[in-house]
């Protein structure tokens, strides 16, 4: 798992890694996005620990995207790029010694069955071990990621994960790897509004605790910022999916990403109604179960305490 927790990463990562969850990570790698690389390493391990998972190993990836300069969203998710919970100033796990990249690279090879990459964050990572290892695209499941859609969240029509590092998103949908692609269209149905916060608030374990904290502070910030009324669990759709694939409506589509106009940089084209007849190269969220998303998170939150 790529991602730059970022409170909505987290949430992914709590869903992915319950102790009786179906999927398996292999290895959670982090890049710079909703805050520096370092802050949201350090997030990730506190993450890590929070939910007792001290066996996946973190490790740190690109500081900055391929061509552009970085560029953070701490207005979305605070200076420490988790705000709202308090953690460890010091988390107590510690990166790895490897690269992202070669982390990436080495547990797709290493796997004896194929990988699913699910890319929560910029896709620096993802391209860098792409251009490093082409041959890596043979160990690939899919790329599962949260990033673009039919309208924008940073420009008018760029989503923040791709605007981040277009010419990155590029080389992944120009890999030939099946992509799943979970854009705004989707996640902005998902809403972690005051009812929701509240269902959640009435488990009673750490875990349920700690996905109070960081919807309530992101709710906060969505309100403050795009006056909406919850915060879109953007990432977690990703793992939603990947644990529940009916709850979703895909669509087979052709993908392009501009990665060159200063007006729309970042953009994701999709062409859902096949104008170029373009082959499809990925498959795009279109609709969500949000009702069954909400029992399936109640699910999986009170599983931790078991
Ligand atoms: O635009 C939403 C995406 O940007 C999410 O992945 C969020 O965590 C931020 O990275
Ligand atoms: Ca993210």
């Amino acid at each position: 798992m790529d991602c730059d927790p970022g409170h909505d990463d987290a949430i992914a990562l709590i869903l992915a890694g319950a102790k009786h969850s179906a999927l398996e990570i292999l290895a959670v790698t982090t890049v710079a996005g909703n805050q520096s690389v370092e802050k949201n390493t350090k997030n990730a391990l506190n993450i890590l620990e929070v939910m007792g998972r001290k066996d996946i190993g973190v490790s740190v990836g690109a500081t900055r995207p391929l061509i552009k300069p970085a560029s953070f969203a701490a207005q979305i998710h605070g200076d420490t790029g988790l705000d709202g919970p308090k953690l460890p100033e010091v988390p107590t796990l510690k990166p790895t010694a490897k690269h992202a990249v070669d982390t990436i690279i080495e547990s797709l090879k290493q796997s004896t069955e194929p990988v699913t990459i699910v890319a929560t964050g910029p896709l620096t990572n993802i391209a860098t071990a792409l251009i490093k290892e082409p041959s890596i695209t043979q160990y690939i499941e899919s790329i599962t990621i949260m990033g673009g859609g039919t309208f924008g969240n940073w420009t008018p029509t760029a989503e923040f994960n791709i605007w981040v590092d277009a010419e990155a998103a590029t080389r992944v949908f120009d890999s030939g790897v099946p992509i799943n692609v979970f854009g705004l269209d989707v996640t902005h149905q998902v809403l972690a509004t005051d009812e929701v916060i509240q269902r959640f608030a009435k488990i009673e374990n750490p875990i349920a605790r700690f996905v109070v904290e960081l919807l309530t502070f992101f709710k906060s910030t969505y309100k403050t910022h795009f006056n909406m009324d919850g915060g879109p669990i953007h990432d977690a759709c990703t793992i939603l999916y990947l644990l529940k694939p009916e709850l979703f409506t895909m669509q087979h589509t052709h993908i392009d990403i501009e990665h060159q106009s200063a007006l729309t940089y970042g953009t994701m084209v999709v062409d859902l109604s096949n104008v170029l007849q373009k082959e499809n190269n990925a498959y795009f969220a279109t609709a969500v179960d949000v009702p069954k998303v909400w029992d399936l998170i109640e699910n999986i939150l009170e599983s931790y305490a078991q």
